[in-house]
This record gives C-alpha cells, sequence and structure tokens, in this order.
C-alpha cells in the first residue's frame, strides 16, 4: 500500500517539476513555478523517508535501516545554509550562488556512487550506471567549486599548462577506462574505486581551470546538465522515478540553457571551453586606437534630450546590475511617461551575466513587462528612435559584431542602437566589458558618454527632469 501511494506522490511530484519549469519561462510566472517544483520535491522527500520499503535486503536504505535524525538533522542544516546564503545573495553574485548549490548536488551524486558501490559488484550493469554517477557527479561537484572561486575572485587567473587539452583528454580517458575496468572485472577493490573519484575530482579541476573567468556563467550551465545527469543514474539505480525524472530535466534544461547562450553570444562550445575568451583588459582613456575622439555630455544636455523626445529607448546591461539602478531607472522611465514621451526597454538575450539577467533585474523594480522588448522586436525601430540610453552595456551594442570579421564577438546578433538619431552611453570609464574590447560605438559621432555610476548618475537625471 506505502509503496502506491508513494508512487502517486512521485508521479505528483514530477508533475510539479514539469509545471514549474515551464513557468520559470515567464517572468511573471517564475516565482510559483520556483515554489511548484520545490513543492514537488518536498513531497518527494518526506513520501520516501516515511513510505519507502526496499524490496532488495541488500540495500542500506530500508526504512528498518535508515537513521531518521541524521537524515533530518542533514535536512535541516542545509534548509538553514542553503535559505541564509539565498536570502542574502546579492543580484550579480546568483552566477557563483547557482555554481556552488550544482557542485554540492554533483557531490551527492558522486557519494551515492560511493557509498552504493560495494552493494552493487557482480552486477556489471549496475556497476555502469554507478561509475557514471560517480565520475560526472564528482567532475560537476570540483568544476563547480572551481566556477565558484573563479567567479567570487578567490581563483582569478586561468592556469593552462602546455598542451593542456591534450592532458585534460588523456586525463578523461584514463578516468573513463579505469571506470570500464571496475564494471567489467567484477573488482570490489577500494583503492581502485577510490582511484576511479580521484581522478574523476582532478579531470573536473583540470577541465574548468584553463576556461577564461568570463565564460563562466555559459560551464556553469553545461555543469548544471551534468549534475542533473548524475542524479539521473542515481534515479536509475534505485529505480526511483522522481529522481530519475527531476535528473533528466535538469539535465536537458542544463543543455538547452547552454546551447541557446553560446547561440545568441554566437560561439561554438569548443571555442567556450578551449577558448580564451574575455581575458585581455583593453582599457582605452578617450582616444580610440583608430584616432577617433569622444565626446561628454552634461546631466542637464541628457535630462533636455530626453524631455523633448517623443521616443526613448533604454539598454540596460550589466553594469545597471552592478549599480543597482534598477529602482531609478523605472523612476526615469515613468517621468518620461508622464511627460508623454514613449519609453521601452531593449533586451538583449545575453545582457547581464545570466540568462533573464535583465528581466529579473527590471522586474525587481515592478517595469511593466509590456515595455521590455526583445532584440528582434526593438532592432527595426531604432531608426524611429530619438534617444537611446545605453545603461552599463557595451558588448551587447557593439557594432564590432557586425563589422569586425576579426573582432571576438563578430557574428554575435546586437542591438542597432547606432541607428537611432542621439545615443548616450552611461558607464564609468571607457573600460571594457566582457569581452574586453574596444566599443566604437563610443566614438559615433551620434553618441554622448555620460561618465558616471549608474544609480548615481541616474538618480541626478531623475531630479534634474523634476525641474523642468
Ligand atoms: P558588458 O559588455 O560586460 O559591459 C558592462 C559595462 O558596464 C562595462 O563596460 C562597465 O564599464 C559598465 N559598468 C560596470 N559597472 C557600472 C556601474 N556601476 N555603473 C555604470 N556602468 C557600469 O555587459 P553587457 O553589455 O550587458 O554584455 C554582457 C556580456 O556578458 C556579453 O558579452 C555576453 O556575451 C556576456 N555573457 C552573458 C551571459 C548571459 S547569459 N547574460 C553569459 C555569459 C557571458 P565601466 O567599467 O567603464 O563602468
Amino acid at each position: 500500500m506505502n509503496q502506491y501511494i508513494l508512487e502517486i506522490i512521485y508521479l505528483i511530484a514530477s508533475v510539479t517539476f514539469v509545471v514549474g519549469l515551464k513557468m520559470l519561462s515567464e517572468p511573471q510566472s517564475a516565482r510559483r513555478g520556483n515554489l511548484w517544483a520545490a513543492f514537488g520535491m518536498t513531497i518527494a522527500i518526506v513520501g520516501t523517508i516515511f513510505l519507502y520499503q526496499s524490496k532488495d535486503p541488500n540495500t542500506q536504505t530500508s526504512r528498518e535501516t535508515i537513521k531518521l535524525a541524521f537524515i533530518f538533522a542533514g535536512i535541516g542544516l542545509g534548509t538553514i545554509i542553503g535559505w541564509a546564503t539565498a536570502k542574502k545573495v546579492k543580484m550579480t553574485a546568483m552566477p557563483e550562488l547557482v555554481s556552488l548549490f550544482n557542485g554540492m548536488g554533483g557531490a551527492c551524486a558522486a557519494l551515492i556512487s560511493l557509498l552504493e558501490f560495494h552493494h552493487n559488484v557482480g552486477h556489471p550493469e549496475r556497476i555502469s550506471v554507478i561509475m557514471a554517477g560517480m565520475i560526472i557527479g564528482s567532475v560537476s561537484f570540483s568544476g563547480s567549486i572551481i566556477a565558484f572561486m573563479k567567479l567570487n575572485g578567490t581563483l582569478n587567473k586561468s592556469y593552462r599548462l602546455p598542451n593542456y587539452n591534450i592532458i585534460n583528454t588523456l586525463l578523461m580517458i584514463v578516468t573513463i577506462g579505469a571506470g570500464v575496468w571496475l564494471t567489467v572485472s567484477g573488482s570490489d577493490s577500494m583503492s581502485m574505486l577510490l582511484l576511479v573519484f580521484g581522478l574523476s575530482i582532478l579531470y573536473g579541476v583540470s577541465f574548468v581551470v584553463p576556461i577564461g573567468g568570463a565564460d563562466m556563467p555559459v560551464v556553469i550551465s553545461l555543469l548544471n546538465s551534468f549534475t542533473g545527469l548524475a542524479a539521473a543514474f542515481g534515479g536509475f539505480l534505485y529505480g526511483n522515478q522522481v529522481m530519475l525524472t527531476g535528473g533528466i530535466l535538469v539535465g536537458s534544461a542544463g543543455t538547452l540553457l547552454t546551447v541557446a547562450m553560446c547561440r545568441a553570444m554566437n560561439r561554438p562550445l569548443y571555442s567556450v571551453i578551449f577558448g580564451a575568451f574575455g581575458e585581455s583588459s583593453a582599457a582605452a582613456s578617450g582616444v580610440s586606437s583608430t584616432g577617433g575622439s569622444i565626446k561628454d555630455i552634461s546631466i542637464s544636455d541628457t535630462a533636455v534630450l530626453m524631455n523633448y523626445s517623443k521616443k526613448v529607448v533604454i539598454v540596460p546591461g550589466y553594469g545597471l546590475a552592478v549599480a543597482q539602478a534598477q529602482h531609478v531607472i523605472h523612476e526615469l522611465e515613468e517621468l518620461l511617461e508622464e511627460r508623454g514621451v514613449e519609453v521601452k526597454y531593449a533586451i538583449h538575450p545575453v545582457a547581464g551575466r545570466m540568462p533573464g539577467h535583465m528581466n529579473v533585474l527590471l522586474a525587481e523594480s515592478n517595469v511593466d513587462y509590456g515595455k521590455l522588448a526583445e532584440m528582434d522586436e526593438i532592432n527595426p525601430e531604432f531608426a524611429s528612435t530619438d534617444v537611446v540610453l545605453v545603461v552599463g552595456a557595451n558588448d551587447v551594442v557593439n557594432p564590432a559584431a557586425k563589422t569586425d570579421p576579426s573582432s571576438p564577438i563578430y557574428g554575435m546578433p546586437i542591438l542597432d542602437v547606432e541607428n537611432a538619431k542621439h545615443i548616450i552611453v552611461n558607464k564609468r570609464s571607457m573600460n571594457a566589458g566582457y569581452a574586453g574590447i574596444e566599443n566604437m560605438l563610443f566614438y559615433d559621432p551620434k553618441t554622448s558618454m555620460l561618465f558616471g555610476d549608474a544609480k548615481d548618475a541616474l538618480t541626478k537625471l531623475v531630479a534634474e527632469l523634476k525641474t523642468m
């Protein structure tokens, strides 16, 4: 009877995962989607703890032997740490938090394999699943921890051994080879098991260490899909449908996201993994390498220009998130609308540092979703726009993506802001963005630079507009 109830619970949980995931694709429903999936996970965990009865006398997970106190202590501790960390994390630090949590998922999958190995020796089909879960989970764990350290600045260099690609490939072959040997030989060697575990951890480190820190969001998404896959192997091992479904969903969502990010940046995955993108820092000083010069604009001139415009398009970028200027930009938008100016936000798919970064940021300040325009929708509108206000964005408005085949971002679809009548760019300096390259838009005769921190500059702009 318990088993039937449990299976119904698993079915409900699986449905909530799918529904939750679907709801995550719209900013309006994303929060609720998260809660739905969390609810499904909660009932699956509670159901497993109280209703699961093992059919296999060899497994250590039968209800009689599980240590409820340990389980609840672990859940309690994890909940407190997870809750507290997620509560206080800044929006800009979200990718590193995701990386850390993802690493924990990979570690769990690897631990399951380590614990279950001895109970399954002699069953090569089960050992193969255990090996796959351990190798992928361990790679995901150590790779995610390195990604976390790179993003939070603890590890701010990309160390590359000579021929690191060859070394990494050999390491991967040796690791998989050792796993295959354990599977087919029927050996129960603990030292061999620990060797595969250690090699996998090492591979995760050597795989992520050489990757440019700026490419970490893509790598995190890839590692996310590894963790999903490793969890799915766990589900397969236990014949646990909800673990299998959850793992497959995470694995496929991570893969799709990785592909979507690479496509939006027009960079193949191999160039993310083997390239050294965004490592160089090209700081200029007001004069471009090709001899152009920039022009400043004051707050009051910006206010006048915007006040007398018919249509203004705001292009938010990573700097808006850094400055936490989402509330003041909404105030600026409302102020302009009150004066009869049509205002829209142009959202580039990889603006910021994580998928949907700008949507989440603007949703935080209650910007009307109807005002957010995707790149394909807004690009034809720039020609009829009086003023484009670029706030803390750089690469996503860099025309080199269209004009310079030697540029690392050549081919990346960008916002065609240069078609507008006036372009005002707010940033703090002439420093480069993520790709580490110069932006010729800043030297365009139609462009004026409004230097300063986004929050500070926009607050002054709002104050100036209020006096008009
Ligand atoms: P970036 O090209 O990184 O430019 C951000 C600009 O913001 C910088 O040039 C910086 O200039 C400025 N800035 C920083 N702090 C600021 C502040 N407090 N106030 C005002 N400006 C500030 O950003 P983007 O245009 O949003 O492009 C995103 C990049 O990230 C793309 O290259 C994309 O491929 C990459 N990427 C995105 C993702 C996702 S999924 N979103 C994933 C991987 C990679 P100053 O230092 O001069 O102020």
